[in-house]
């Protein structure tokens, strides 16, 4: 299992301490939003700069904007390793994921907990990660909804019988509690702000969340 802290719940003071501080994590999630598509504004294109400046970790973007295309280019540039767009977000999504692949970079498409798991189908056998979330996009530190379980088990079973390596990525309330579960139901990475930048320091966050896995 892959973890990715979500800089969204880090101190923002110290975003290079931070990301030494998570380190050991196999990515960092970088959750950009414009107030447009998801009811809240986070940071964008020079936050990420700072943060690829600041590490060599694997940077997941998960872009929560509309129309996504229009800055797949800049987020590339800006240092993303991977990019994952909304399918609510762009009718487009087919070739916003071949343009993130033609910028070398890992393709990945997400859905919110409430669009029907039948809108990305179609492009399963054309990206590199399904994003799950677990949450209504927006916000850091909401609770799991709990039948998003069921949802990774469906798409589990859909890029098994495509023969497709991509990732299963979960994002949205996930805590030790829960984490097992989702490995059980065949995700491949978990994203986890708050309960890794809290109180206790993300070191303890992540073992934390290893623990619980192992
Ligand atoms: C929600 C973001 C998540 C969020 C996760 O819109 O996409 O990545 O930061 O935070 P927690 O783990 O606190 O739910
Ligand atoms: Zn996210």
């Amino acid at each position: 299992m892959k973890l990715a802290p979500s800089l969204l719940a880090c101190d923002f003071t110290q975003l290079g301490e931070e990301l030494k501080r998570i380190a050991s994590a196999e990515y960092a999630h970088v959750d950009v939003m414009d107030g447009l598509f998801v009811p809240n504004i986070s940071f964008g294109l020079p936050i990420l700069s700072a943060a690829r400046r600041a590490s060599s970790l694997f940077m997941d973007v998960h872009l929560m904007i509309e129309r996504p295309e229009r800055y797949l280019r800049d987020f590339a540039e800006a240092g993303a390793d991977g990019l994952t767009v909304h399918v609510e977000a762009t009718p487009h999504v087919h070739r916003a994921v071949g343009l993130i692949r033609e910028l070398g970079k890992r393709a990945g498409v997400t859905l919110n907990p409430g669009t029907p798991l039948e809108a990305v189908r179609p492009v399963l056998p054309d990206v590199d990660l399904v994003l799950v979330m677990s949450v209504n996009p927006g916000f850091g530190g909401q609770k799991f909804i709990p039948e998003s379980v069921e949802r990774v088990r469906t798409l589990r079973r859909w890029l098994d019988e495509l023969g497709s390596a991509a990732e299963l990525e979960v994002d949205g309330g996930i805590t030790p509690q829960n984490a097992r579960l989702l490995a059980d139901a065949g995700a491949t990475v978990l994203v986890a702000g708050s309960s890794v930048f809290g109180p206790q320091g993300p070191e303890v966050g992540l073992a934390r969340l290893r623990e619980a896995l192992a």
